[in-house]
């Protein structure tokens, strides 16, 4: 936390609040009372009581996430049994805002003030879920899930009309999210001979002498109130779309002529809406006391920004006065590199990094790290806190008085031709790197180092044309062409680049994802028109159809799409990609539960392994202790197996390289999911004693292995049956190597480039020709004519020569996309079951399984 911690987290909520007040909640109380939003509490009540959504855009740190759910709290909005929700698009911004605001209210964490995430409850059991408020916090990043929400607040709101809703953010386009609330007043028809008749903020005319009864009207109102607007044609003189959206809405009261009058009350008094606020949104701009920040850009182009990033850490903390550095970079990998190298300059140069506290700060951090990165610097220190984007608004860091941004971020592209969603390091927007720069200005004058990166006039082309989805794998593969890992020998730069070819807004993920786990939650919630769903910025349509397909090659979707009963409604209510969760479905009829929960809980963590650690040596043959011949998803168990049988402990995890808190959240995942299982009333079995079923299955079995890892290793599983129910999700992701044997010189290259390559990726690394550059073939044909199969197991040359299994075929479970596409957690399988599992998939689109 990053103010002083006054209230012992191990106190009780009942004596936490007594001695809160008496020993430090005044001064938190003061911290609270100085935070801009403060000003604006009233004017926020105010508005939120009358208007059935308000806007609220105020910068980074002014206090909206922490503060204003507690405004509504005091103002009475959880009472008689109602609660308040604010939603983030970060977890980790979900726990640390949650601990914060307990912490201000002297209470504990699942008590008044609870939070829940994928898999993690921690809200009060005994409270409903009737809200009375919900904040959409950071509603500019435009996740998909934000995207989904607004829209189904939207459809909600007019079922609900005494829902309130907040939409707050850094850097909200107040206006446009204004449109998209406020279209949702009716306008009627317009005849010659008219009356108005404004039913309490929802505006409807009708024609006076036309030959509506009272009936009608009552019909044509609920319409309204359900769909937001009708679509029966022609009425009076003009159609009613044509005249939607013309008349303002009338916010107050009930205007007209005395019929209308009656008329409109009566309507009212049918719906019981009396209490139906205002449905123009309001917008409250909360002034920040951000100081001003100077922008310093390289002069000259760099090789490696790294590196420059690392050199400019060390130059601030030679030349400039006192004050926290925030470093943004893209992700975990280069984080983790980036400490490593301030860390060895540390050791080099005692005297420019003198007094640095370096902590790397992103989304997978334990807890304990997260603490680290918010408690205050300790006297005569400095923190570096290099960062993912997470720290771009949603988390406020006190102390930062300069910012080293590396204009890139980690983006999501997807291709939904070739089905392929790469993860890749591209540009940041204006709005994001002014956010950035903002960062700097907290507590005086900051100073930000910007290194925005040269790039070719073509590629900017494509990234303004993103809205075609076709394109957005080109982009992607030029980008991983051109920033393949650390970005070397690019040219970084300048101002110009910032002036003239920096996007403005980022592009919505809702634009640049596979929407298959959108597509399904909203079926589960009865959307069934979802290309009619209300959007804030519409989907790529290619994209909905290739998420359709995939949900009815799964069998989740009928030939209606319609979910299907019970498979289909059964993997929405996984909260797990659905190809996951029909994995694990699968596994229950075929008798291997047990084991499919701990793979599926094993595949939902970022790496059950640690990296970064150095001695990569050392590591890759720990790892082998645990590598199962047949692929990673086995390996997943030995690893899990060794872990429960060292009593979960931490030096066990230490010793063999593997990740403490991840094999926890493995353990607590798959809890969850047994007991979903159990809800549906499915049986958990272990195929363990199946011996029936036994495949082959070879593990290296290494003459150091400590006692604990071998009784991993001792695992007899039934790896036939798993692997076929691993197939029954994943059969679409198929990969043979046959044709590798008929390699062309360049496939022969990457063959040997990579047999020699140390880059570690996951257990089993394969590689498969770039499919971006193919002329939109589909990936199961492009995947199928050009994979090739690398025995890379768990990392680099070292041990491929011990690994003599090449399976022929093999599933992955995704696609990694660096410079060239890398399949991550990999099975080897019997073409055969392809065919068995889905026979409507494999008999019409492969050909080739024939060869076999
Ligand atoms: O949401 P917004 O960016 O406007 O601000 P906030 O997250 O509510 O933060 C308001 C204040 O609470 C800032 O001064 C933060 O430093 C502080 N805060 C904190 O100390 N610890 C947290 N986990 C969250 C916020
Ligand atoms: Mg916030």
């Amino acid at each position: 936390m990053s103010s002083p911690a006054v209230i012992p987290r191990a106190l009780g909520a009942a004596n936490g609040s007594v001695l809160a007040t008496r020993f430090g909640y005044s001064s938190l109380e003061r911290q609270r009372q100085r935070l801009p939003v403060f000003k604006y509490r009233d004017a926020i009540l105010y508005l939120v009581e009358n208007h059935a959504t308000t806007i609220i855009v105020g910068e980074t740190g002014s206090g909206k996430t922490t503060q204003i759910p507690q405004y509504l709290k005091e103002a009475g909005w959880a009472e008689g049994g109602r609660v308040i929700a604010c939603t983030q698009p970060r977890r980790l911004a979900v726990q640390s805002v949650a601990s914060r605001v307990a912490e201000e209210m002297g209470v504990k964490i699942g008590e008044e003030v609870g939070y829940t995430i994928r898999f993690e409850d921690q809200t009060n059991p005994g409270f409903s879920r009737n809200y009375s408020v919900i904040m959409v916090d950071e509603a500019h990043e435009r996740s998909i899930s934000t995207d989904m929400l607004l829209g189904l607040l939207k459809k909600i709101q007019r079922r609900r009309p005494e829902l309130r809703l907040i939409i707050s953010s850094a850097t909200i386009e107040a206006k446009s999210m204004s449109n998209f609330f406020q279209n949702r007043c009716f306008v009627g028809a317009i005849g010659p001979k008219w009356g108005l008749v404004v039913a309490h903020r929802i505006e409807l005319i009708y024609e006076k002498d036309g030959n509506e009864t009272f009936d009608q009207l009552l019909i044509l109102v609920k319409e309204v109130l359900e769909d937001g607007s009708l679509s029966i044609g022609s009425h009076g003189s003009k159609p009613f779309g044509q005249v939607e959206g013309v008349v303002k809405v009338r916010p107050f009261g009930i205007s007209g002529g005395p019929e209308s009058m009656t008329l409109g009350k009566k309507v009212l008094e049918h719906f019981a809406m009396d209490s139906v606020p205002n449905q123009l949104p309001a917008i409250v701009s909360v002034e920040g006391k951000g100081y001003t920040v100077d922008i310093y850009y390289v002069e000259e182009p760099v090789s490696d920004y790294l590196q420059t990033t690392v050199d400019t850490v060390l130059l601030i903390n030679e030349k400039e006065s006192p004050g926290d550095i925030l470093v943004f970079l893209t992700g975990q990998d280069d984080i983790d590199a980036a400490v490593k190298l301030l860390t060895d300059a540390t050791h080099d140069d005692k005297k420019r990094s003198s007094g640095l506290l370096i902590l790397p700060l992103f989304s997978g951090l334990s807890r304990v790290d997260q603490d680290l990165v918010f408690a205050p610097t300790p006297r005569g220190k400095r923190k570096v806190v290099i960062s993912t984007n997470i720290a771009e608004t949603s988390l406020t860091l006190e102390g930062v008085v300069y910012v080293v941004d590396s204009g890139f971020s980690k983006q999501r592209f997807y291709n939904p031709v070739s089905d392929i969603e790469s993860l890749v390091v591209a540009p940041i927007s204006k709005a994001s790197a002014r956010q950035r720069a903002g960062r700097a200005g907290r507590v005086r004058p900051g100073k930000c180092f910007r290194f925005t990166i040269y790039l070719a006039k073509k590629l900017d082309f494509l990234v303004f044309s993103v809205g075609s989805a076709v394109l957005s794998s080109l982009i992607s593969f030029i980008y991983c062409g051109i920033f393949s890992g650390r970005i070397q020998g690019t040219r970084l730069y300048t101002e110009d680049y910032f002036l003239k070819e920096m996007a403005a807004d980022g592009i919505p993920e809702m634009q640049r994802s596979n929407l298959v786990s959108c597509v399904i939650q909203l079926k589960a919630l009865g959307i069934d028109n979802i290309l009619g769903f209300d959007w804030l910025a519409s989907p790529p349509p290619e994209a909905m159809v290739r998420a359709l397909e995939v949900l009815y090659s799964l069998s989740i979707v009928d030939d209606d799409v319609k979910l299907t009963s019970p498979i289909g409604y059964q993997i929405a209510e996984v909260p797990m990609d659905p190809m996951v969760s029909k994995m694990v479905l699968s596994a229950c009829d075929l008798g291997c539960s047990e084991e499919m929960t701990t793979i599926a809980a094993s595949l939902s963590v970022q790496s059950i392994w640690v990296s970064g650690r150095g001695a990569q040596k050392a590591s890759d043959e720990v790892k082998l202790r645990f590598a199962a011949a047949e692929g990673d998803h086995i390996t997943f168990l030995n690893v899990y197996k060794g872990f429960i049988n060292s009593g979960k402990s931490s030096q066990w995890c230490y010793k063999n390289y593997v990740n403490y808190h991840a094999m926890k959240k493995v353990v607590d995942v798959k809890e969850q999911l047994c007991r979903l299982l159990r809800r549906f009333g499915l049986a958990l079995k272990s195929c363990e004693q199946d011996t029936q079923a036994f495949h082959f299955s070879v593990h290296f079995v290494l003459s150091h292995v400590d006692g604990s890892a071998c009784a991993a290793l001792g695992l007899p599983c039934s790896c036939f049956i798993l692997r076929k129910a691993i197939i029954a999700g994943f059969f679409a992701n198929s990969c043979y190597m046959e044709v590798c044997l008929q390699a062309t010189s360049t496939l022969f290259s990457f063959i040997i480039e990579h047999l020699f390559a140390t880059s570690y990726f996951s257990n089993l690394i394969f590689s498969c020709r770039n499919t971006a550059t193919m002329d939109c073939t589909r990936q199961l044909e492009v995947l199928k004519k050009y994979t090739f199969i690398l025995p890379l197991y768990c990392s680099g040359s070292s041990l491929a020569s011990q690994i003599k299994v090449n399976p022929k075929w093999v599933v992955y479970h995704s696609l990694v996309s660096t410079d060239k596409h890398y399949m991550r957690n990999v099975i080897a399988i019997d073409p055969s079951w392809l065919i068995e599992a889905a026979p409507h998939f494999y008999q019409t689109r492969s050909p080739n399984l024939a060869l076999y």
